[in-house]
């Protein structure tokens, strides 16, 4: 069978982008039973990025709530925390004995913070990096070949972490024998990337983003608030260029968006669509929303969950672990 897997970084409050960009397409494949799949928090992997526990803490609820609440089918795939899988670290040292410093001297993201570093002049080179952040492709690399992934669903951005896990599991399977899966990315060109409050990229490092589960007259609020130009609303307008059509259409069906591109072509006043915009998604994060807030009151059914997910996942990790350090000669003396 098809093994599939992917890591949600816990960091920060899921916003409209994160849903139509990743979380949507992954939760309608969380219901294919033609392949068995993997979807864990990467919370591990937020301890490079994030030093404040409570954040940390937080957003582990909130990604698995967000999840939850979204309809993942936890049935079907094996949710889990990777902190809650020990042998993951394991795994991830043995990897890092058979990695080569010079590949992980080419990561974009470590040599994106020397070269930030390099163009300030009198800082060091390495100033502010940490190991986590230098062997951070190590982690994603045993996440993946742990669980013998051979389709590994990403962003284009993490291209370039598969092809290391790829180098790094030949390797050992030189060293070792033909232990690990050699995993594809699976990058989605259809996806949308939807574009923020002032018209650049949702994201949260530009602040221009739409939380999904804002209360209600905040959604509004913020919708209230995206930019448009500022032509009279009789004149036609053009779609293509415009976030609240973007943002309509992410959401919308194929006729409903043909409607809608006929009442620009006929002139639609701003206010009007934003208060079009405002009701539909509304309509359609009501439900998710009060699921969400309930998750949030529950947080031991959600640890519920993730531990069954880590009991799931431990019965591949456990025995695979065993024979790996078999493998490296990690057994009892006298065998
Ligand atoms: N690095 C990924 C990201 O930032 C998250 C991640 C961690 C991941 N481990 C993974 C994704 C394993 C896929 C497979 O999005």
């Amino acid at each position: 069978m098809e093994i599939t897997l992917t890591g949600i970084t816990t960091t920060g409050t899921p916003h409209l982008g994160n849903y139509v960009g990743a979380i949507l397409p992954a939760i309608e494949a969380s219901r294919r039973k033609d392949v068995r799949s993997f979807y864990f928090l990467a919370d591990y992997h937020a301890l490079v990025k994030c030093h404040d526990p409570a954040l940390v803490h937080r957003s582990r609820l909130e990604v698995a709530a967000t999840w939850l609440a979204l309809g993942l089918d936890v049935e079907n795939v094996i949710f889990y925390a990777q902190t809650d899988i020990p042998e993951i670290l394991e795994l991830t040292w043995m990897l890092t004995c058979v990695t080569a410093k010079g590949l992980m001297n080419r990561a974009h993201a470590y040599k994106a913070a020397v070269a930030d570093n390099v163009a300030d002049l009198d800082k060091d080179p390495d100033k502010g990096v940490t190991m986590g952040l230098f062997c951070y492709p190590i982690l994603m690399a045993a996440d993946i070949l742990m669980f013998k992934a051979s389709k590994v669903p990403v962003g284009k951005d993490q291209i370039q972490h598969l092809e290391m896990a790829r180098d790094i599991a030949a390797r050992f399977n030189h060293l070792y024998g033909e232990h690990f899966v050699l995993p594809e990315a699976v990058v989605d060109e259809k996806t949308a990337v939807l574009v923020g409050l002032d018209g650049r990229k949702m994201s949260k490092s530009y602040g221009n983003t739409i939380p999904l589960f804002e209360p209600e007259k905040a959604l509004r609020k913020l919708i209230m608030r995206i930019k448009t130009n500022s032509l009279p609303p009789e004149a036609p307008k053009d779609p293509d260029t415009c976030t609240l059509f973007e943002l309509y259409r992410a959401f919308a069906s194929t006729e409903e968006t043909t409607a809608m591109r006929a009442r620009y072509a006929q002139g639609i006043g701003w206010g009007e669509m934003k208060q079009i915009l405002f009701e539909y998604l509304n309509d359609r994060l009501r439900e998710p929303r009060t699921h969400y807030h309930d998750l949030l009151a529950r947080p031991d059914h959600i640890q519920q969950i993730l531990q069954r997910g880590a009991a799931r996942a431990r019965e591949y990790s456990a025995p695979f672990l065993a024979e790996l350090r078999h493998a490296v000669g990690i057994r009892p003396l006298g065998t």
